[in-house]
C-alpha cells in the first residue's frame, strides 16, 4: 500500500479509525493488542474493539474485529486478564449517550485461549453507573497480597478502585487523585496500575492515567504517580502537586501496559495522537497509529523514584535494520555542547529545526520542540520547551525514531520522551543533526 503516512514499524489498522490501545495481554508467547476502532469510518463513530497480534512487537497481524456494540452500548476502552487456570477475560466500558449525556457501565467478556471468540457475561453490566458522566476504562489486575482482582476505573477526574474475587461482583474500595497531579477541564481516562521493582528490590505501585486536555503539551497527555497500593487504596509517595509525565510530546495518549503476572518490566504502548486534533489528521484508508512499545523501569533520581522507558532491544534492532527505507530512520545521537551552545535536529528535509537542544548550564539542558501548522488541523502547531532530566556534564545522549512522520525522541536515560506526529511533504526527507556525532545504528 502506498499510503504516505502509513507507518512501517508502528501498528496502524488496515482501514478505519483507531484510538486507544485496549486489552493488551501476552498469551502463549503472542502479544495481543486490541484497540478502539470504528471499522466503517476514519472519524470516530460507534466504538468496536479491533484486534492485532504479534510475536515480536515489531510485525503486527490484524485480526477480525473482536467486540461489536451491543444493546448495552458501544465498546469503549478496557483491559484483558488471564486467570490462574488460564481463562481469558476482557473488560470494557459500555457507552451510551441518551439525552446528550454520556452513560457508562463496566462489562465483562469471556474469550477463548486464541482470543478468537467472545461471549458477553450474562450478568453484564458487572458494575452499574454510580451517577457519574465519566465512569470508564476498566483496567483489571491481579493483587496477590489480598488474593483478589482489582479494577482501576476513572471517575471524572480521579481513579476509582474496585475489588472482586469472581470478576462479576465488584466492591468499591476507594478513589485517588482528586487533588493530585494535573487537572483541567478534560476528564481523566484510561488508568493503569502496575507493581514495579525499584533498583533496591523494593516494590512500588505505578498508577498511569491520561488527562484528556490540559496536559504538559497542549491537549491530551499521559501522567503517572508512584506510591503504594495495599489492595484498598493508593497512596502517593510524592507531594500532590508533583506532576510526572510518561511523555512530554503531544502524541502519546491512553498508555497501557500488557497484562503480566510474572513481575517482568511492564511494556507500554500508547495512541500516538491527541484529542484536540485527532479527528483532523491527514489520512487515507486509516486514521490512528500506536507508539512503539516501551519497557518501563523504576530508577533512582535526586527527586526519588521515576519511570525510565526503553524501546525493547528487538524492536530497536528491527527498526535500525530498515533505517533509510522510505521514511524510517533510527539513530543514537550524542551531542557535546558547551554552556550556551545549541544543536538542532531537522527532519523531513525541511529547513526549520524540529528540535533544538540547548545546554543552559553545567547542570541543565532543554529541548525546544517546534511543529508547524498543517492546513485543516486547528491547534496542531506548537513551540515549547522540555527540560532534560538531571543532565550531567558532558555529552547529551538522544535516541531518535522516525517512521513516516511519527517521531519519538528519547533522552535523559529514558526519563524524557517526546512523541510527536508530523505530516510533512516528504516523510522520507533527510534527518540532519547539527554538531552531531553519530554513534551507532543499532
Ligand atoms: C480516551 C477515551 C476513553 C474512551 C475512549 C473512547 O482516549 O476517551 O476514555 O473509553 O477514548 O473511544
Amino acid at each position: 500500500m502506498s499510503e504516505k503516512f502509513r507507518p512501517q514499524f508502528h501498528f496502524a489498522p488496515r482501514s478505519g479509525w483507531m484510538n486507544d490501545p485496549n486489552g493488551m495481554i501476552q498469551v502463549d508467547g503472542v502479544y495481543h493488542l486490541f484497540f478502539q476502532h470504528d471499522p466503517d469510518s476514519t472519524v470516530q463513530g460507534p466504538m468496536h474493539w479491533g484486534h492485532a497480534r504479534s510475536t515480536d512487537l515489531v510485525t503486527w497481524e490484524e485480526l477480525p474485529v473482536a467486540l461489536y456494540p451491543t444493546a448495552l452500548g458501544t465498546c469503549f476502552s478496557g483491559s484483558a486478564i488471564e486467570t490462574a487456570d488460564g481463562a481469558l477475560k476482557l473488560f470494557y466500558t459500555a457507552h451510551q449517550r441518551p439525552d446528550d449525556r454520556d452513560f457508562q457501565t463496566q462489562c465483562l467478556v469471556h474469550a477463548d485461549r486464541a482470543l478468537t471468540s467472545f461471549t458477553s457475561e450474562p450478568a453484564n453490566p458487572v458494575i452499574d453507573n454510580p451517577g457519574l458522566e465519566c465512569f470508564r476504562d476498566p483496567k483489571v489486575i491481579w493483587h496477590a497480597p489480598t488474593d483478589r482482582w482489582i479494577m482501576a476505573v476513572t471517575l471524572g477526574q480521579s481513579v476509582g478502585f474496585y475489588s472482586s474475587t469472581d470478576l462479576v461482583v465488584w466492591t468499591f474500595e476507594s478513589a485517588f487523585g482528586e487533588t493530585d497531579g494535573r487537572h483541567s477541564d478534560g476528564p481523566w481516562e484510561c488508568p493503569d496500575l502496575v507493581a514495579m521493582q525499584a533498583p533496591d528490590g523494593s516494590e512500588h505501585w505505578v498508577l498511569m492515567v491520561g488527562i484528556g486536555s490540559g496536559a504538559y503539551g497542549l491537549g491530551s497527555g499521559s501522567q503517572y504517580f508512584i506510591g503504594q497500593f495495599d489492595g484498598h487504596r493508593f497512596t502517593n509517595a510524592n507531594t500532590p502537586a508533583t506532576e510526572l509525565w510518561l511523555d512530554y510530546g503531544r502524541d502519546f495518549y491512553a498508555a497501557q501496559s500488557f497484562f503480566d503476572r510474572s513481575g517482568a518490566a511492564p511494556v507500554n504502548m500508547a495512541w500516538a495522537s491527541n484529542w484536540i486534533y485527532a479527528r483532523t489528521t491527514q489520512t487515507q484508508a486509516f486514521r490512528g497509529v500506536m507508539s512503539l512499545p516501551r519497557e518501563m523501569h523504576l530508577v533512582d533520581t535526586p527527586d526519588g523514584l521515576r519511570i525510565a522507558q526503553r524501546v525493547p532491544a528487538g524492536v530497536k534492532q528491527a527498526f535500525a535494520a530498515l533505517t533509510g527505507a522510505t521514511g524510517t530512520y533510527r539513530q543514537d545521537i550524542e551531542i557535546d555542547l558547551a554552556v550556551g551552545e545549541q544543536a538542532a535536529i531537522t527532519l523531513f528535509g525541511e529547513k526549520r529545526p524540529h528540535f533544538t537542544l540547548h545546554r543552559l548550564s553545567q547542570q541543565s539542558a532543554a529541548i525546544r520542540t517546534v511543529r508547524a501548522e498543517v492546513a485543516g488541523m486547528p491547534d496542531f502547531a506548537h513551540d515549547y520547551v522540555v527540560d532534560l532530566a538531571y543532565p550531567a556534564q558532558g555529552p547529551l545522549a538522544l535516541e531518535l525514531y522516525v517512521d513516516r512522520g511519527l517521531v519519538e525522541l528519547g533522552t535523559s536515560d529514558g526519563l524524557v520522551w517526546i512523541t510527536n506526529l508530523f505530516f510533512p511533504e516528504h516523510p522520507a526527507g533527510a534527518v540532519v543533526v547539527s554538531t552531531m556525532q553519530a554513534l551507532e545504528n543499532a
